[in-house]
């Protein structure tokens, strides 16, 4: 299956159970101004989840353009991405636990046919306000037994506190903010199996495993949120009026699980763009772990820049025009682990993929691909000609202290960031303390001129 053939299986496989299908909204929230992007299909929801009618209606199914810019770090292993299609059906006051639950495993298995064994489920082990969520417990139960599997907790159904399994926008019941939404979550982890943990280089092989080990063998698919709680003043959770179920699945995951390939850049949600730049930098995917990284940053990178420019952000300094310059700045910066450095515009030659990639359920990207092109092609050569006097001056440095890094920010236009990675690559840390006060006087020094 293809990533278009599973998106539109989910959305057939809801709309069938009586859901309205909702376009994606636009990565930019159009009335939130407390966040840059939409980063879950929840988002554009909240005042339906907080009691608002929708018009249409109580069961709703999507799949949203999202982007989580926490994760740019991350981005380089086999499953983080920056901009991602999170699969989502919500239940506002309708159905709950054990319609949701039971809807997930079908489509799971006999849909997508994911085969249950390579399925483990979490639950939420509850704390002094919230009960410990039998009921989710004793539906899965149920169903890995409809498929001759006996669940037992611990090897198959696993417990977890809230840091793993509660879900608001901003995490824990603790830093959910006031008004704020959120609820105990069961998530769905597909295995790819146990050599991933146990192999001889494997930093984990000498502790257990379970779903939210990070070795990589198991791969969050789904996370079903039965969003029944809201934030209130005093800092303690009430119940809504209605209870919701709020579901999750990236898509580019399930991509991964349900053609089992361990990477999600190897799946068609990425392999364009990969091939694109193995042409460009004539080097095959996976030859070693630098070039398989830099890509992986690389594909990541600018297919979250060519649908942010789709959905009208432009480069800047700040905002989500920061964001999309931090990016394309990125991508061209690890472009040097390919050996293409040097070569500004290649960037340019990746919207097109991207743009073919999603011809059909975002036609807007392909109708705006030379405008889009132009921009990345623009940054990146701007950008580029800087960098490269940066680097020469940084090459002349023994080490980059807070106040040089400073220097190369107003110079070179160097983000705090690209030095800070830069001076690790030579195993070096700069001091981020001393870059902020230079950047503070800086700023004083421009607001007394201005005065
Ligand atoms: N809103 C559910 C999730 O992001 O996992």
């Amino acid at each position: 299956m293809t990533a278009n053939d599973i998106r539109s299986s989910y959305i057939s496989f809801f709309q069938n159970h009586g859901h309205a299908v909702i376009p994606s909204a636009p990565l930019v929230p159009e009335n939130d101004p407390t966040t840059l992007f939409n980063s879950a299909g929840m988002q554009p929801l909240i005042p339906y989840l907080l009691g608002q009618a929708h018009p249409l209606g109580k069961r709703l199914v999507n799949s949203q353009k999202s982007f989580r810019s926490q994760d740019i770090e991350e981005v380089g292993d086999n499953r983080h991405q920056t901009f991602f299609e999170m699969l989502g059906n919500w239940s506002l006051g309708d159905y709950f636990k054990k319609e949701q639950l039971p809807w997930v495993f079908e489509f799971f298995t006999k849909y997508l046919g994911l085969d249950p064994k390579h399925l483990f489920v979490t639950v939420f082990e509850g704390n002094d306000t919230v009960p410990k969520d039998e009921e989710s417990i004793a539906i899965w139960k149920e169903l890995f037994s409809s498929e001759g599997i006996d669940a037992k907790i611990g090897e198959r159904i696993f417990t977890y506190p809230a840091r793993k399994n509660w879900w608001s926008r901003s995490g824990e019941p603790d830093h959910m903010a006031l008004g704020e939404p959120g609820g105990p979550d069961s998530e769905v982890f597909y295995d790819f199996g146990e050599e991933l943990h146990l192999h001889e280089h494997s930093p984990w092989a000498q502790e257990p495993c379970h779903p939210n080990c990070d070795c990589g063998r198991f791969l969050e698919i789904g996370n079903s949120v039965f969003m029944q709680y809201k934030k209130t003043e005093n800092g303690s959770l009430v119940e809504l009026p209605q209870k919701n179920v709020d579901f999750g699945g990236g898509l580019e995951r399930l991509n991964a699980a349900v053609n089992n390939i361990r990477d999600v850049f190897q799946t068609d949600s990425f392999s364009s763009i990969v091939h694109e730049l193995e042409e460009t930098a004539r080097t095959e995917y996976g030859t070693d772990a630098k070039s398989t990284r830099a890509m992986r940053i690389i594909a990541d990178h600018m297919r979250a820049s060519v649908m942010m420019i789709a959905d009208g952000v432009l480069p800047s300094n700040k905002t989500q025009g920061y964001v999309l310059r931090r990016l394309i700045r990125r991508a061209l910066l690890y472009g040097r682990d390919l050996g293409v450095w040097g070569n500004w515009e290649y960037l340019g030659g990746l919207v097109a993929p991207v743009a073919r990639m999603y011809a059909d359920v975002y036609p807007t990207v392909q109708k705006q691909q030379d405008m889009i092109e132009d921009v990345v092609k623009d940054e990146a050569k701007r950008f580029g000609k800087s960098v490269e006097k940066g680097l020469r001056e940084i090459e002349k440095l023994p080490a980059v202290d807070g106040k040089q890094a400073f220097i190369l920010y107003e110079t070179y236009g160097f983000p705090w960031e690209l030095t800070e990675e830069i001076a690790r690559g030579r195993g070096q840390d700069v001091n981020r303390h001393q870059f902020e006060e230079e950047f503070k006087k800086h700023q004083e020094l421009s607001r007394t001129a201005a005065a």
